[in-house]
This record gives structure tokens, sequence and C-alpha cells, in this order.
């Protein structure tokens, strides 16, 4: 069901607030959480539909899950203790699951299929599908590339890979797969991706080494299931930053939040930027930095996205777009060609929204040109069924002349389903 938000220019952003858990984190804990022996508790699970895609697979799998809202226990039964599913497992609209997903599946000793929604059916599958093979998987996919995925799961063997794009769902995958396989797996990466896997496989007990950009597991350890604790998600954290540092007077608080390192180039590139961003405690949880985060309005310069940090700012591109118009200077984003493969080509959702609000925008092959100093007319936007473009474009009509309407708002509880309740709690 579609439905449609109206945004009124505001006032101020001002409160307090605690967000729901991190996505990355939570899919995986519940998926190593499945295959290690006994319970492992899991509080401040993501309430995203996305992580529920992930405990939606796993009850598939044969794993008993007990709990509702952010509290769950899942009942593991170890390496070995998943059952045939009976039907197809959905994966709805997350890339995460049926990537990270797929390298557990290749070592079972059953065959299974894994899908997902319109969305997902068009997103390219063979980054996941190479090193599988290259462990002695039978992967068939759509065309070759696209879901649903035919994983005849087999004995898998160890491999060395070097990941050709820098994507910490594809080095999960190789990860996830080397728990099943005769010896060490290593997986190496052209750029440090986000590190939740390493973090989480250590955790359960993995024995699992990190080299400068090598990572190295060794297959079959016993994984032993844990009480864990999910920081707040700094990617949904980020459009209350945005819209902290857009609306003038605006002083917000936002409690809890994972602030892994990388995935912490957000509050550096915005305090670069100039961006009055304060962490008043730091403290670690399960491996994880925690802290809090005060914001305050703050008139910034602008900048440019680009190499290693295109890739660390990923999924924060679309609000930092928006972001970008109201600098001085402006931003600019290149390297970024993997954005034109997430929920929606994010190039092109990005600009054409921007467009849509009489503010000028550049598209390139890999990027995006935003000149600073600009304003945002009230617009009908359409989040194309992307959540991050729904969050992205609420935030931009808060600096709007006038009401906005957001098309496909219901997008955003992919990652954020409380998103639209918290922005109207701390927007006056
Ligand atoms: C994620 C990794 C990123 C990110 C996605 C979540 C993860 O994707 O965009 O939202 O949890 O590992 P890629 O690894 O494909 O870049």
């Amino acid at each position: 069901m579609q439905t449609t938000k109206r945004i009124s220019p505001a006032k101020v952003i001002a409160g307090s607030l605690s967000l729901p858990g991190d996505k990355s984190i939570s899919h995986r804990y519940a998926l190593i959480g499945a295959i290690a022996e006994g319970d492992t508790s899991i509080a401040n699970y993501s309430t995203g539909a996305d992580c529920h895609s992930t405990l939606g697979c796993v009850r598939a799998l044969g794993i008993e899950v007990e709990g509702a809202g952010t509290e769950f226990v899942i009942h593991g039964k170890g390496l070995d203790g998943l059952r045939p599913p009976a039907g197809d497992l959905d994966a709805g609209n997350s890339g995460s699951t049926i990537r990270m997903l797929s390298g557990i599946l290749a070592g079972q000793p059953f065959a299974s299929r894994i899908f997902g929604d319109e969305s997902l059916s068009r997103r390219p599958m063979q980054r996941v599908m190479k090193p599988l093979a290259q462990m002695g998987a039978r992967i068939e996919a759509r065309d070759g590339q696209f879901p649903p995925l035919r994983i005849a799961g087999s004995r898998l063997h160890a491999i060395d890979y070097t990941l050709p794009v820098p994507s910490a769902q594809v080095k999960t995958c190789v990860l996830l797969a080397g728990l099943y396989a005769d010896g060490s797996t290593s997986v190496t990466e052209p750029i440090r991706s986000r590190d939740h896997t390493e973090i989480a496989l250590r955790e359960f007990g993995a024995d699992i080494a990190v080299e400068r950009q090598k990572i190295t597991i060794a297959g079959r350890p016993r994984l032993a299931g844990r009480k864990l604790v999910v920081p707040s998600d700094l990617s949904s954290a980020a459009f209350f930053l945005v819209a902290g540092l857009l609306v003038p007077g605006s002083h917000l608080s936002i409690h809890g939040v994972g602030l892994n390192p990388t995935r912490s180039a957000l509050l550096d590139f915005l305090a670069g930027m100039g961006a009055r961003i304060r962490v008043p405690n730091l403290e670690s949880q399960n491996g994880e930095l925690i802290g809090d985060l005060e914001v305050e309005y703050s008139e910034l310069r602008g900048g440019t996205i680009d190499g290693g940090l295109t890739a660390a700012l990923i999924d924060e591109i679309p609000v930092l777009a928006v972001l970008g118009a109201a600098t001085e200077k402006g931003l600019t984003v290149r390297d970024a060609g993997e954005l034109r493969i997430k929920e929606t080509d994010r190039i092109r959702t990005v600009v054409d929204n921007l467009r849509l609000m009489g503010v000028q925008a550049e598209e390139l092959p890999d990027g995006m040109v935003i000149p600073g100093r600009q304003q945002f007319h009230a617009a009908r936007l359409d989040s194309s069924g992307d959540h991050r473009i729904a969050m992205a474009f609420a935030v931009a009509a808060l600096r709007a002349d006038g009401e906005s309407t957001i098309e496909g708002a219901d997008a955003a509880s992919v990652s954020f389903p409380e998103f639209w309740d918290t922005l109207a709690r701390c927007t006056g």
C-alpha cells in the first residue's frame, strides 16, 4: 500500500531521540546466532522490514526465534543445525539478506531457493556467485545474475579472495561460507568496509584474524550463542543529524548510536564542513563502539565525497546530497557507481527529486554535482519505493517554502518504520 506524507517547513528541530537498532548489525547477529550453538538473545533488534526478512528466513530454515518488537531469542542449533526450507526463502527488499545468507546456504547439505521483491530482483548477484562458485558451490540465477538464486549446497573449500568491489555484503558472504569450508578462507578488500561481521564472529567465538585489509577465518569453528545488544543505527541517525544542521536554531541529541570507525566517517565529514556535532560519551559493547550525539544548526562549507570516502558514506549520500544544496560551496560526489545498483538508482532518484524542488543538480555517470546556497521549493516528491530516498526528501522538505508531499512514504519502513513519528516528535 502506497502512502503519501505531507511535510511542512520546520521552524526548529529539537529534542532527545532514541532510534532503532542498527540494520547491518541486526542481520549479522540473527544469521550468526542461527548457526551458533545455544541461545542468542538480541536486544534493540532493528524494527526494519529488511531485518525481519532475515528473521523469516532463519525461521524457514528450522530455527526457532522467540520474541517480538525489538527483543528476540534465536535458538541456534550449530553449524549443521539448519533444516531444508519447506518453500522458497523470501529476502523481501533486502540485499543484505540474500547476499549474506547465500554464504551460509552454499555450505548446507540441501538445496534452497531465495527470492526478493521487484527491486531486489533487479540487483546483481554475480558478486556473491563468483566467490561461492570458487569455493565449490553450485548457484543458478535468473539470466545468470539476478534473483531468485537456486543454491545447491555442497562441501566448500577455502579460498583466498580479493573483492573486486568494496562491499561488506560480499565480504560477509565469503566469510560466512568460510565457516563451512575445509581450511582457512581469506578475503582481501580494496577499501576497508564496515567490519560488523568480523566483530560479531569474534564475539561468537570464531577464529578470525584481521591483518590490514585481509581477513582470514578458520573453517568449522564452534560458535556459541550469546547475549547481545544492538546499537542504534547511525545511518538512521544521519537523517536527523542533517535535519538539525539544515534548520536554523536546531539542537538535537540522539542516544546510544553505533559509532564503529568503519561507519563513523559521516561524523568526520560533517565536522570537516563545519558541523557542530559533539560525542559527549563513548563506550564499547559487544566489540562495537556506542555513543550519544549532540548536533546544532551549523553553517557548512560544502565538500567532495570521492574514493574511499564514497564507500564509507554510501548509505548516507542521498541525505548528504540534500544537505549539500544548503552549504556554501555545494557538494560533489564521485566514484559512486555503486549507488546506481542500490534499492533504486540513487544518483537518478536524488537528482530527480532535487530538481523537483527547484534545486540545481548535475548527474554524472558515477556521482553528482550540487551547487551550494540553493533554496528548496515545496514539491510533490516520490520515493520510487526506496527507503533512503523517502527519508532524505522528508528532510529536504523541512527547509522548503511550503508544504511538500512524499509519495511512497511507506518505503521508510524497510529500515526505519518509526521515522515519520520520530520526525513529527522533534519538528517544531
Ligand atoms: C551493508 C553494506 C552496504 C550497504 C547496505 C548494508 C551491510 O552494501 O549499502 O545498506 O550491512 O553489509 P554493500 O556492501 O553492497 O556496499
